[in-house]
C-alpha cells in the first residue's frame, strides 16, 4: 500500500497506462516519497539533474539514461557538468572510448528535451528559481543557492529522482518544500576580524567551517553578511559540502533565542586552510567550482590585465558553455587565453578524470573542489584566486 495519496492521473501512470518509462518515474517518486513520509506529489516549476558524469555513474547510469530518454521532460530542466568538454575533450587527454560514453549521455539528455546546460550554475543561464515555487534539483551547490538566495523551494535530490520529477512534472512533498521545515534551527555566531572585503576563498572557508560544525539543519548566521550571487555560490557550495545543509539565513540581530548557539572564530577558518594545504608548491591551478559567472570572468580579466608576462604554470577555468560564449563575444575569453590560461566548459575538475592532466599538486580557490579532490587522493592547496592567477 502506498502512503502517498495519488490523484487519478498519477494512479494511471503508476499502473503503466502511460507507458513503462513514466511508470518507472512514478515508482521512483513514490519510493523516495515513502522514505521521507511525503503525503502527496506537488507540481514543480523546474528540475536540475545531477549525476550525469560517466566518471560517477558509470555503465549502469548510462543504461538508465538511455532507457528514460525515450520520454520527454515536461518542465524546464537543466543538467550538471559531465566528464568532458564537448568541443575540447581531446585537450583533457581523454581516450575515444571514454569520450564516446560521455557523449552518449549528453545526447540522451538532449533527446529527453533537457537543456544541454552541463553546469552546476543553472541559475546563471536561464533556469532561475522562482521565489516560493517548488523545484526538484540535484547538485548541492545549486540547491543551497536556490533556497537561500532565491528563496525558491527544493530539497537536495538524488539524480534519478530529478529525472523522474522532470518526466512527471511533480515531486514528493517533504523536507524543505514544507514551510515549517525552513525555519532556522541553530544560531551561528562568527567572531571574525574586520576585513574591507572578504574574498570568495575566505567565504568558502567560512562556509566549510560552519558546515563542519552544524552538520545539518537551517543555520541562522550572525557576524557576516553577503550579498552577491557569486558570494552565495562560493559560501553556500562549501557549506553544503561539509554538511547536509541546503538552506541558510543571515541575521544582524544578537537577540537571545532558544536555539542552540555555536561560535566560530578565526582559528576555525585557519583550520580549513591548514586542512587543505598539502604543500607550498603547486603545478596546476583550477578555478571555477562552482562554475564561473560572467562577472567572475571579467574579474579574472581585470586581475590579469596589467600582467605583462604569460602565466608560468598551467591554469584552467571552468564555466558553462553559455557563459563562455558570452565571454567570447565580449572579448574576455581571448584576452584571458592570451595570458596562457585555458577554459573548459560542460565539465569541471571534480567530475572529470583530472588525473589525465599530468600534475603533482593542484591549487584551487574553492573548498568544495579541495574537499572532493583531496578525497580522491590528490594533493591540494587552497589559495585565493589572485594568488593562483599570479601563476
Ligand atoms: Fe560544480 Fe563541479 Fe564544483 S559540479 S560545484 S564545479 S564540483
Amino acid at each position: 500500500m502506498c502512503s502517498l495519496i495519488l490523484s487519478k492521473k498519477e494512479e494511471e501512470i503508476l499502473k503503466g497506462e502511460k507507458g513503462e518509462i513514466l511508470q518507472l518515474a512514478m515508482k521512483i517518486l513514490i519510493s523516495v516519497g515513502k522514505i521521507f513520509n511525503a503525503t502527496k506529489l506537488v507540481p514543480i516549476k523546474s528540475a536540475h539533474i545531477s549525476g550525469i558524469s560517466i566518471q560517477n555513474i558509470g555503465e549502469p547510469g548510462l543504461k538508465f539514461l538511455e532507457k528514460v530518454s525515450k520520454e520527454k521532460v515536461l518542465i524546464q530542466t537543466t543538467c550538471n557538468p559531465g566528464a568532458l568538454d564537448e568541443k575540447r575533450w581531446r585537450k583533457q587527454n581523454i581516450n575515444e572510448e571514454y569520450a564516446t560514453q560521455q557523449l552518449k549521455i549528453y545526447s540522451f539528455l538532449r533527446k529527453m528535451g533537457v537543456s544541454p546546460s552541463f553546469t552546476c550554475t543553472p541559475y546563471l543561464i536561464g533556469n532561475k528559481p522562482i521565489p516560493n515555487e517548488f523545484n526538484s534539483w540535484g547538485e548541492s551547490s545549486a540547491v543551497i543557492v536556490a533556497n537561500s538566495f532565491f528563496n525558491s523551494y527544493t530539497n537536495r535530490e538524488p539524480g534519478p529522482l530529478t529525472i523522474a520529477s522532470a518526466l512527471i512534472g511533480k515531486t514528493p512533498y517533504y523536507g524543505l518544500l514544507i514551510k515549517e521545515n525552513r525555519i532556522e534551527t541553530i544560531n551561528v555566531k562568527l567572531i571574525l576580524k574586520k576585513r574591507k572585503k572578504m574574498d570568495l576563498t575566505n567565504l568558502s572557508a567560512i562556509g566549510y567551517a560552519i558546515g563542519e560544525c552544524v552538520g545539518e539543519g537551517v543555520p541562522l548566521i550572525n557576524g557576516i553578511k553577503i550579498y552577491s550571487l557569486e558570494e552565495y555560490k562560493s559560501f553556500g557550495s562549501a557549506l553544503a559540502t561539509s554538511s547536509n545543509v541546503s538552506l541558510f539565513k543571515f541575521t544582524r540581530s544578537n537577540k537571545k533565542t532558544k536555539l542552540e548557539k555555536i561560535e566560530l572564530d578565526e582559528k576555525d577558518i585557519k583550520n580549513v586552510f591548514e586542512k587543505f594545504h598539502s604543500s607550498n608548491e603547486w603545478d596546476l591551478g583550477l578555478i571555477g567550482c562552482p562554475h564561473l559567472s560572467l562577472k567572475e570572468i571579467i574579474g579574472i580579466y581585470k586581475l590579469l590585465k596589467n600582467k605583462n608576462n604569460k602565466i608560468k604554470r598551467r591554469i584552467i577555468l571552468y564555466t558553462s558553455r553559455k557563459i563562455l560564449d558570452i565571454a567570447n563575444k565580449l572579448g574576455y575569453k581571448k584576452e584571458i587565453e592570451e595570458k596562457g590560461i585555458e577554459f573548459f566548459a560542460d565539465t569541471c575538475m571534480v567530475v572529470s578524470p583530472i588525473e589525465k592532466m599530468n600534475f603533482d599538486i593542484l591549487a584551487v580557490d574553492s573548498c568544495k573542489a579541495a574537499h572532493y579532490l583531496s578525497s580522491r587522493g590528490f594533493k591540494v592547496v587552497l589559495k585565493n584566486r589572485k594568488e593562483i592567477l599570479e601563476g
